[in-house]
């Protein structure tokens, strides 16, 4: 049996071209506004990885303990032989579902943007576990999803963990649960994990901590694109900060200008303005009642068959059907 396959439906040219396209349509709106998928490139991952691990980041722990606690019913009542993971990183959270599932034999397909934490994680899964059929896909889960082939027979499990979700603004976020919805078949589940409003200064902590491991995390985004666009930003010229917009139910990561600058974009051929002061959205994160999640994922035709919260931490997570 092979075990390891690795597919990259993301060519350099596919890649550069929605970089090129997202930043400068991003950095000439009003607020600028930018796709947080940009972050994770080798170092964005390990920073990442950091943040997971802050006091002030309870999510990623309060996730790992419902896994902990459940992933042994969320293997009984799916049956599934299959776990395709939405995001997957590290993939350090799934090894408890893949062992719940029973890894030999599984087919386990990581889908990240990063081909760095794929590699990473393949290495180490395969290693861990011989027996399993892992198919790590890099691509961009924001664009209709080409599976690898899957045992036909038994239900497949969809996972999206971490509060991805809520990377992803109210509006697009129907359509994109609906777009998975489609590529699911009746017999299969989706967990989703999601992080649940709480009270503000938690929220706001949880993307501004005291070691500034999230300030560096969002000011990676400006080396990014010094490198892949030829930019001259200024790493010391912006300063993070987290915001809560009640309106929106999400946190704001911003950059905000320290002075009135103008950076030169030379990949795009643009000059961009920055007043004094002048914020700049590099990813909002929504916080979710456990009844709007469930409305969300009804309303694109999943429903809850399970719903286990941490309600310390303000973390649920959801096994939802497609029948
Ligand atoms: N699920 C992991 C990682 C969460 S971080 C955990 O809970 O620890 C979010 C992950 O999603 C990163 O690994 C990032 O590379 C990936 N990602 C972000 N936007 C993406 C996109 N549009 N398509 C595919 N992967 C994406
Ligand atoms: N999706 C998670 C969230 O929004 C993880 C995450 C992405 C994150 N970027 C982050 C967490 C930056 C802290 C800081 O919470």
């Amino acid at each position: 049996m092979r075990t390891y396959g690795y597919t990259d439906t993301l060519p350099a040219e596919h890649y550069a071209r929605a970089l090129r396209a997202d930043i400068r349509e991003g950095l000439t709106r009003t607020p600028k506004t930018t796709e947080p998928k940009w972050f994770y490139d080798g170092r964005g991952s390990e920073l990442f990885e950091q943040i997971t691990q802050l006091p002030e980041y309870p999510v990623w722990r309060a996730e790992l303990g419902l896994l902990l606690l459940h992933a042994a019913e969320i293997a009984t009542r799916t049956g599934a032989r299959s776990l395709v993971e939405l995001g997957s990183g590290s993939s350090t959270k799934s090894k408890l579902i893949l062992e719940a599932l029973g890894p030999n034999g599984l087919h386990y397909v990581p889908v990240d943007v990063s081909a760095d934490a794929l590699h990473q994680a393949g290495a180490q899964l395969v290693q861990d576990y011989p027996g399993i059929a892992l198919h790590a896909l890099r691509a961009d889960f924001t664009v209709p999803l080409a599976l690898p082939e899957l045992p036909d027979e038994e239900p497949r499990l969809f996972a999206f963990l971490g509060s991805t979700l809520g990377n992803f603004r109210r509006p697009v976020r129907g359509p994109f649960l609906r777009a998975l919805r489609g590529i699911m078949r009746p017999e299969d589940f989706l967990l989703i994990g999601a992080d649940l409003v709480k009270p503000e200064p938690e929220m706001i902590a949880a993307y501004d901590d005291s070691q500034e491991v999230t300030a560096e995390f969002d000011r990676h985004l400006l080396r990014i694109l010094n490198r892949e666009l030829d930019a001259d930003f200024d790493t010391d010229a912006f300063d993070h900060l987290s915001v809560w917009n009640s309106a929106e139910q999400h946190i704001e990561m911003r950059l905000r200008s320290r002075v009135e600058q103008r950076v030169k974009i030379r990949g795009l051929d643009l000059a961009v303005r920055f007043e004094d002061g002048e914020d700049w959205i590099t990813e909002s994160s929504a916080k979710f009642t456990t009844d709007g999640l469930q409305a969300e994922l009804a309303a694109a035709g999943l429903r809850t068959d399970r719903l286990w919260a941490d309600t310390d931490a303000g973390f649920a997570l959801i096994l939802a059907t497609a029948h």
